[in-house]
């Protein structure tokens, strides 16, 4: 079969790690016998740079034309005047908007071999296996109004938390199908308690819960929920929530994995259904991390990972998915280690060899 992937690598560590998925999608192809055809652009600050824009019509309308989208990160300290008319991140933000990809699906587990290079103590890791869905193209981050303007109090700065029940129903009800084949429990996460917009979230959630009565619904409120991540882990199965709430939780979460470098991510437009061919955008959680960029060292799993939900749920190829989970699970129990997760007499690997390792361990 043949796939049509654009790959939008953009900042800092974003090219770097991307380039070890395709690697892994490459071997994968190759010994599967499919053909990805790649069509690479500029996203974010290197768009800005060379084009002035953070996305171009043509990198929009590439991201359309294909099958899925590999995306790295975007931003990074050369951009980040506040003044700027343009950041690198309305890139992303926009790409997101416009592929209608609602659902960011973050699937958190702790490998074994890892608990050590993780800053929490063991026991607390034991059993984590949980996948975050967050809202991502609506909530706070693209609320109307949002603007900075001059008024008689001087400056004023306004985001707006908006959502629409159509918004809110569409999200949960992938928390609610992804627990269903799963271990049945929902965390519908909300600040309820002071904010308009989530009394409406969990209304809708506890509506919808009538829905799937095999699947347990839980509220917790996101500071509650910060809390908890930390303190008992291995209780969430699946976590729904606003677009900001789930940002931050998942930044959170990754500590439990050992690093931020770890953490695949599928954005879809639907409920995700394993082995069915929809149009998704993939990328890894961590940002363009500029203090190692250009370094070689970045920890490519993230991104490889996410070449695995593409397979899995753009691509239609299941047993492909696994495998490469699979070999990720093998090199890491190899003992390799990019810097981030290595702790003290591991073997430190580059970027690149991490890739290689991963690719030798596929089957
Ligand atoms: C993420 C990132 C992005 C976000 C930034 C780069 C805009 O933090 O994907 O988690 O906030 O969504
Ligand atoms: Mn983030």
């Amino acid at each position: 079969m043949e796939f049509n992937i654009a790959v939008l690598g953009g900042d800092g560590i974003g090219p770097e790690v991307t380039d070890e998925g395709v690697k892994v999608l490459n071997a994968l192809g190759g010994a599967f016998g499919h053909q990805f055809s790649l069509q690479y652009g500029d996203v974010g600050g290197i768009s800005i740079d060379k084009h002035g824009t953070p996305l171009q019509d043509e990198v929009r309308e590439l991201a359309w034309a294909a099958d899925a989208v590999l995306f790295g990160a975007v931003g990074g300290p050369k951009w980040d005047d506040p003044t700027a008319p343009t950041r690198p991140e309305d890139g992303l933000l926009q790409l997101r908007a416009q592929l209608g990809v609602f659902a960011n699906i973050r699937p958190v587990k702790v490998y074994p071999k890892l608990v050590n290079s993780s800053v929490l103590k063991p026991h607390v890791l034991e059993g984590v296996d949980m996948v975050v869905v967050r809202e991502l193209t609506g909530g706070l981050y693209y609320g109307q109004p949002k603007e900075r303007k001059q008024t008689p109090q001087g400056w004023t700065g306004v985001d707006t938390m908006f959502y629409t029940e159509a918004e809110i129903e569409r999200v949960l009800r992938v928390g609610f199908a992804l627990a269903q084949g799963r271990r049945k429990k929902l965390t519908s996460v909300d600040k309820a308690n002071v904010l308009e917009c989530s009394r409406l979230w969990r209304q809708i959630a506890t509506r919808l819960a009538q829905d799937y009565p095999d699947v347990e619904l839980e509220h917790v409120l996101v500071d509650a929920c910060a809390m908890q991540l930390v303190q008992r882990p291995s209780s969430f199965d699946v976590i729904v929530a606003e677009n900001t709430f789930g940002d931050i939780l998942t930044d959170e979460a990754a500590v439990l994995a050992a690093s931020m470098g770890l953490l695949p991510s599928a954005s879809l437009s639907d409920v995700p259904v394993a082995g069915r061919r929809t149009k998704g955008f993939y990328e890894p959680i961590h940002g363009t991390a500029p203090d190692i960029a250009g370094k070689g060292i970045a920890n490519p799993v993230g991104s490889i990972l996410s070449v695995a939900l593409m397979l899995r749920y753009s691509l239609g190829l299941t047993e492909e998915a696994a495998s490469i989970e699979r070999a990720v699970e093998v090199a890491l129990d190899q003992g390799y280690r990019t810097p981030d997760i290595a702790t003290e007499g591991a073997q430190k690997v580059s970027t690149t060899e991490m890739g290689q390792r991963i690719v030798d361990a596929l089957v």
